[in-house]
């Protein structure tokens, strides 16, 4: 062992950590190459796929203007695609901002949905923080809601009748696992209209198997629903996205509006 790494090993932790910290952005080290490729090139790009998204969502509701209502955003997290929807949608769109999360992260992880990285309680993150930043970032509180709740429980016919004011001008679908988008699909039909935008974030995980998934759930919603026509949207390494180009029959759906 060299006498630097004898010497590294003496230190206290906090110290450990502010050489690591200085080491990590030595632009000549390997270590410090790795980093930086890592946040300026690897994430950067996660990023700007992403922004590809909300940009062409702006493009397309504008140009195909008036479609407005909602932004319903399923899976919320930290807030980065609840701040990206408000950055790319604000200056041409009078949206209303709703974020539905259990807030606790992750359900039981069944069988269909296990893979390696999804733990029960993975990706919590409280209700609390999540408002304050997207109250701090600018998203005005009258055009603002959360929705507490695990959606097979939370997404119920009621809380459709309250907000059924409005349809939905895009839905981000952010949950990761089937079993949590099944239950978003059955509840998202009333909020259907010509042209509202549906996004699946997770389109590519568990190896973009079919059988599994966000891409099983739309199947099973698509063969549910015959009558309704998507067309495809914008593609990403991760994501998929559709516009919905006929609401005019058969919806099924777990809600009756009008009864
Ligand atoms: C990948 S994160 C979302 C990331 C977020 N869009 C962002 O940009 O920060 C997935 C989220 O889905 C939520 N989630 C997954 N399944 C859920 C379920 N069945 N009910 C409620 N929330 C769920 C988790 O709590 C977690 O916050």
């Amino acid at each position: 062992m060299s006498v630097l790494k004898k010497l590294f090993r003496l230190m206290p932790d906090g110290a450990q950590s502010a050489v690591h910290g200085l080491v990590e952005n030595l632009p000549w080290t390997r270590r410090g190459r790795h980093s930086r490729w890592v946040r300026n090139t690897y994430s950067k790009f996660g990023h700007d796929q992403r922004r590809l998204i909300f940009l062409s969502a702006a493009r397309f509701l504008h140009i195909n203007r008036p479609i407005t209502g909602y932004y319903l955003e399923f899976g919320c997290n930290e807030a980065k695609t609840m701040r990206m929807a408000w950055d790319n949608f604000q200056y041409l769109f009078d949206f209303t901002y709703v974020g539905f999360d259990s807030f606790e992260g992750l359900p039981e992880i069944a069988k269909i949905d296990e893979q390696e990285n999804w733990k029960k309680g993975k990706l919590a993150f409280s209700e609390e923080r999540f408002r304050d930043i997207c109250l701090g970032h600018g998203i005005p509180k009258d055009r603002f809601r959360t929705v507490r709740g695990f959606y097979d429980k939370s997404l119920t016919p009621d809380l459709a009748r309250e907000l059924s004011a409005r349809k939905a001008a895009v839905i981000y679908i952010d949950c990761d696992l089937y079993l949590s988008t099944v239950p978003i699909l059955a509840w998202i039909s009333p909020f259907l209209q010509v042209g509202t935008i549906i996004v699946f974030d997770d389109w590519n995980c568990f190896c973009a198997d079919p059988e599994r998934g966000e891409r099983r759930a739309w199947r099973e919603f698509l063969k549910a629903n015959s009558d309704l026509r998507f067309e495809p949207f914008v593609s990403t390494a991760e994501g998929q996205a559709f516009i919905c180009v006929n609401v005019d029959t058969g919806l099924v759906s777990n809600i009756e509006l009008t009864n």
